[in-house]
């Protein structure tokens, strides 16, 4: 049994459904909404329900079904936001408001055309207004990872006093290098009162490639909430997704930390909202992908076939995959050719391997890849050319 729990806070049906083309009914949601509350994420975010009568319906809705989660909407640091969320979140079992305000110098200049001192004060009028709605009150401060340490440790510490549960410590731009963001925990850990109190979040963005990355050292350097998404969808690059950190704690013991996810749903779960957004999965998408575990050159093939454990670090099975694929190109050799065939019902000698490897070779060649029924094929033309020299 591992020591500590890293919350997963879900976003996919907010951070992830603002991807252009991606909007979601609300039927829709409610459906990718229990199946999260089933795959055992902690927290949905369910949407911004002031931003239209979808979102708050949706919210409301995902509210009344979600039996296990945390249900959560998001606001901007103003009033009106906030009280619309808290409406919209009157039926959940337990709410949660997220509410914040952008705290880099380009989001207080340009943005708000305001300064430090009142970014301070809207932070905890916010916080504070939230909590008179609900218990759980996450605080967010945008751009985050662009903001100057000492500067983000004053906001947070406003936030926390005035009752925050939550720091989410956003690198909204997807700027930040891991080990930059790692600091930045670390810091915020070391210099806002009472931060022992609350949990720090990691929301990181893909801009650069490095949201799971910059999650990760996040929460090696003490944050222990993730915000993420199924595929990491979202916003531009999208978000850390969420199949990802939660293999990578896994798959790392070491790191003495768990998850509440049932990794099982994690494959199933990816295709029903790809399905359901219309958004297509990258084929070498790490653990979700449909080359996550197919193997191809002849070298890798051979290994997989002797042991699964040669080229996979994770068992296909861990995440729903059924098993693991050898994909028949012109790269694979004689013992890929010789599995396959074998799982399709052709025992053969060796010497028979020779003369069918050739005539599979000549199919490989004019094929980007060859299919089962392409096997037949070249079994049938084995067949017919044994009985000829016959
Ligand atoms: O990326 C971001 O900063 C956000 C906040 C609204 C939490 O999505
Ligand atoms: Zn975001």
């Amino acid at each position: 049994m591992r020591t500590e729990k890293v919350e997963i806070f879900d976003t996919t049906l907010r951070d992830g459904e603002q991807v252009p083309g991606c909007k979601l009914n609300t039927e829709q949601k409610k459906k990718i909404a229990a199946r999260l509350d089933e795959l055992g994420v902690d927290v949905i975010e369910a949407g911004f329900p002031v931003s239209s009568p979808g979102d708050f319906q949706s919210v409301t809705e995902i509210s009344k079904l979600v039996k296990n989660a945390s249900v959560c909407g998001l606001t901007r640091a103003v009033k009106n936001d906030i009280k619309v969320a808290a409406d919209a979140l009157k039926f959940a079992r337990k709410p949660r408001i997220h509410t914040g305000i952008g705290t880099s110098d380009s989001h207080i200049k340009y943005k708000f055309k305001s300064s430090r001192p009142e970014i301070i004060e809207r932070a905890g009028e916010a916080v504070a207004y939230a909590k008179s709605f609900v218990d759980d009150v996450e605080f967010y401060a945008e751009d985050a990872g662009r903001t100057e340490n000492e500067f983000l440790a004053e906001v947070c510490t406003e936030a926390v006093k005035n009752g925050a549960t939550v720091l989410n410590i956003p690198d909204t731009t997807g700027y930040c290098l891991p080990e930059e963001y790692g600091k930045k925990i670390k810091y915020l850990k070391e210099h806002v009162a009472g931060i022992e109190n609350v949990i720090i979040s990691c929301h990181c963005h893909n801009d650069l490639g490095l949201a799971t990355a910059n999650a990760i050292a996040g929460i090696t350097n003490g944050a222990r909430q993730i915000e993420c998404t199924i595929n990491g969808i979202g916003e531009r690059a999208g978000n850390t997704a969420l199949e990802e950190v939660v293999m990578i704690l896994r798959q790392h013991p070491y790191l003495d930390l768990n998850t509440a996810i049932n990794p099982q749903l994690l494959y199933d779960t990816s295709n029903m909202v790809s399905r359901e957004m219309g958004m297509f999965v990258q084929p070498n998408k790490a653990i979700v992908g449909a080359n996550a575990f197919a193997h191809s050159s002849g070298i890798h093939q051979d290994g997989v076939i002797k042991n699964r454990e040669t080229y996979e670090i994770i068992n296909p099975a861990d995440v729903g995959v059924t098993e693991s694929a050898i994909v028949l190109t012109a790269r694979s050799g004689r013992a890929a050719l010789a599995y396959k065939a074998k799982k399709m019902g052709y025992d053969l000698t060796k010497i028979e391997l020779d003369h069918v490897y050739l005539e599979f070779l000549s199919f490989a060649d004019a094929k980007k890849q060859v299919a089962d029924t392409d096997i037949h094929t070249i079994m049938d033309i084995f067949r017919k050319n044994s009985r000829a020299i016959a």
